[in-house]
């Protein structure tokens, strides 16, 4: 969770755009200009220059190397390059010598030996401990996998395998490493999984057979396996609920309500909601009064490609290309995003921009997340009370302002991404109303009574 407070930022880096998959729910396969700049992102990985145009930019920027502590990997697959990117792993920890961790996310169906290969140069030349967040996209069993990512779990499974072998038969002394599983679940297949008890009941079995795999098989007690995001999966973006989705989610939460999975020899017999999820239950009451929920974007967290630019967010990492621009234009669902994201890229190494106007660009991004989330609060809130008069959610909200206020919060964890809206509404401070549709039809109501 970003906090303004943080002296700390994170080194984001687009270090790939190319992806042995296509999964249906994401938008990096369906554009050629991610492609073309595969070959950019290779080529300087390759002869040196992306870490030197990083470098330059930070300099332009003002900003210390050491302010660093975490590098995290974007991309489409981040895996396709990694023994590029693992040859510059010494300059890296020496040059940015605050670095803790290192995160991505991958498919774990390219090519697991890169993976490996990468875990051995760290251990062999950092020079400090370092964790390794190694978030792997499974969606479920493959009856779900099937539908988003079109690989089966058997690959996935065994490449997983290959990593805990490779932990078992090494003494790691600087490295930690978790393998985190995460879900990314489209409204149909959460209502189809939803559907039965059965079909339920085989989407938790396969995190809890997972688990139990992992626990059987692994002995490194420096690796460690979690599944906290397939307890809270990820909703697909953009996302428009409709009110007819929100109440059947709220009546699906308590038909799951109804299963006692200890029943069913389920060791996490507790993992999983569904419905609920795709709103981050449960909620801890007392932050969200703290929280900004916000992502810190071209603040603290400076995603970089190549050439040393700044991209405002992981789901724009092409949106200023023009060829990229005449592709999308006049689809509809992006026409607002796109005229309004272009004025948050930053291009600190470009010789027309001074600069003072990096800083003054710098200095923007700073005071939008300082006052995003109160803005975002006071808006989402009082399009509650409005959607509650005309009924497109309950009417509770009219009634009960402790309810509005507190499932308000809640939700802002959802309703604060600033790309979403922008793509959806045009304005970082318009949330999307299918979050507010989806989430206060009695599923929120449902998780208070429960005790949440
Ligand atoms: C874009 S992928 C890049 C890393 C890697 N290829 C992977 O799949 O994990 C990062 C995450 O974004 C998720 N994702 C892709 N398209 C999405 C969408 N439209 N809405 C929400 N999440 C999405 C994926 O499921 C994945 O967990
Ligand atoms: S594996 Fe990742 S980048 Fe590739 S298509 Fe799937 S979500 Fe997109």
């Amino acid at each position: 969770m970003y906090t303004h407070t943080s002296e700390s930022r994170e080194l984001n880096l687009v270090v790939s755009t190319r992806c042995n998959l296509h999964c249906s729910y994401c938008f990096l396969h369906k554009n050629n200009s991610y492609i073309k700049e595969d070959d950019n992102i290779k080529k300087a990985l390759e002869d040196g220059s992306f870490f030197d145009n990083i470098g330059k930019s930070l300099d332009k920027m003002n900003y210390l190397k050491s302010s660093f502590t975490a590098i995290n990997l974007w991309g489409a697959e981040t895996t396709v390059h990694l023994d590029l990117l693992s040859k510059s792993l010494g300059r890296i920890f020496n040059e940015y010598h605050n670095i803790n961790q290192f995160n991505f996310s991958t498919n774990m169906a390219y090519d697991v030996n890169q993976i490996i290969g990468l875990l051995k140069t760290i251990e062999e030349v950092a020079p400090r401990p370092i964790t390794v967040n190694l978030q792997v996209s499974i969606d479920g069993p493959n009856s779900v996998l099937d539908k988003t990512r079109m690989v089966k779990n058997e690959v996935i499974r065994y490449n997983v395998d290959q990593i805990i072998d490779y932990c078992n038969s090494h003494v790691m002394k600087n490295l930690a490493i978790a393998i985190i599983y995460k879900t990314t679940i489209p409204y149909n297949i959460m209502a189809e999984v939803c559907s039965s008890k059965s079909s339920y009941v085989d989407y938790v079995g396969f995190f809890n057979d997972e688990m139990c795999r992992f626990e059987s098989r692994s002995i490194n007690k420096r690796l460690t396996f979690k599944t906290p995001n397939c307890i809270s999966c990820a909703p697909v973006a953009p996302t428009d609920f409709t009110t007819e989705q929100g109440i059947y989610a709220a009546d699906r939460a308590r038909f799951i309500d109804q299963f006692d999975l200890r029943q069913e020899g389920l060791k996490y017999f507790w993992a999983t909601n569904l419905p609920l999820d795709l709103y981050n239950h449960p909620y801890k009451y007392n932050e969200q009064y703290t929280s900004s929920a916000a992502c810190g974007q071209g603040d603290n967290v400076l995603l970089f490609r190549w050439d040393g630019s700044i991209v405002p967010c992981t789901s724009a990492i092409m949106e200023d290309d023009p060829n990229y621009i005449k592709e999308v234009e006049g689809d509809g669902q992006w026409d607002k995003g796109i005229d309004t994201i272009l004025p948050w890229f930053i291009y600190p190494n470009r010789d027309d921009i001074s600069p003072a106007e990096i800083k003054r660009q710098l200095q923007f991004k700073k005071d939008f997340w300082k006052y995003h989330f109160q803005y975002l609060k006071t808006v989402t809130l009082a399009m509650m009370y409005d959607m509650a008069e005309i009924k497109q959610i309950s009417e509770l909200y009219r009634s009960d302002s402790r309810a509005l206020l507190r499932h308000g919060l809640k939700i802002i964890t959802r309703t604060a991404c600033y790309y979403n809206n922008m793509k959806s509404n045009g304005d970082p401070f318009i949330p999307q109303a299918g979050i507010i549709r989806i989430a206060c039809n009695g599923i929120l109501e449902f998780a208070d009574v429960k005790g949440c």
